[in-house]
């Protein structure tokens, strides 16, 4: 048998374009629609400032990919919070997780659909807020899944931040019943005072904002989103 030489197969078609980091699990194949006051997460993964991000963004998803008879619950990581003393793998945290979403009558960023919830919770918004000391910049991931009647979460489980730390999205989903996701996105923000290596050093800068955690800068013993 001969196979002429030089026969590559390139096996790189039909590479779906993942919404959500690559690598991350569940990945989402839908682009969810993440709104900061009024500016739109475009592209998967663009850098996003510390401001911008401050308060719980809207959500939206096209026509064709919401029922209007669905519950959906909406669910924010940060894949990057800084490891623990005496181990160098980064932590998950859970920035919110939101049930309770509706599609309504409102149309956003040119025709999708407005979800809204009158729930806050059982795990409420935390902004981003990576540390000015740290190396590298947050990937913030979003997702979205339908919500199942039977969806078991309060909010004493994320009454502290601690309680965030290392969540287990795929515990979570598998527990619940949650499925694949509907849709997702995800930005970066990067604590470091510009944005890029060149502020490295600067460490003071924003150091002492806001932490919801609570807990001095450090070398990890502490985690900061
Ligand atoms: C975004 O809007 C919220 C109210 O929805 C407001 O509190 C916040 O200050 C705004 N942030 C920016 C950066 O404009
Ligand atoms: C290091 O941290 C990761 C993530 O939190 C954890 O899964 C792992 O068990 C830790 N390893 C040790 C040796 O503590
Ligand atoms: C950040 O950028 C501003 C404006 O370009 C500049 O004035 C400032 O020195 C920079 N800070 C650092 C720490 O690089
Ligand atoms: C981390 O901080 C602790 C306590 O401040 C210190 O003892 C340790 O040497 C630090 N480790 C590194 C790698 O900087």
């Amino acid at each position: 048998m001969h196979f002429s030489k030089g026969l590559i197969v390139v096996a790189a078609v039909g590479v779906a374009q993942a919404q959500t980091p690559k690598g991350f699990t569940p990945a989402a194949k839908a682009q969810l629609d993440v709104i900061f006051n009024s500016t739109k997460v475009n592209t998967p993964g663009e850098l996003l400032s510390k401001a911008a991000t401050a308060s719980q963004p809207q959500l939206a998803l096209p026509p064709s990919a919401v029922s209007s008879t669905e519950t959906y619950v909406f669910v924010m990581l940060d894949l990057d919070v800084p490891p623990a003393a005496g181990n160098d793998t980064r932590r998950v945290l859970l920035h919110a997780l939101n049930t309770g979403f509706k599609a309504t009558k409102q149309s956003v960023a040119g025709g999708d659909v407005l979800l809204a919830s009158s729930e806050k919770g059982p795990a409420t918004y935390i902004s981003p807020g990576p540390p000015a000391s740290d190396t590298i910049a947050h990937r913030y991931t979003q997702l979205l899944f339908k919500q199942p009647s039977t969806l078991e979460a309060s909010a004493s489980d994320f009454a502290n931040t601690q309680a965030r730390i290392g969540f287990d999205i795929e515990g979570f989903a598998k527990k619940n019943g949650l499925g694949e996701p509907v849709a997702g996105n995800f930005f970066m923000v990067d604590g470091r005072a510009n944005g890029s290596a060149g502020a490295m050093g600067t460490s003071g800068a924003g150091g002492a904002r806001q932490t919801g955690g609570g807990g001095s800068r450090g070398n990890g013993t502490s985690p900061r989103k």
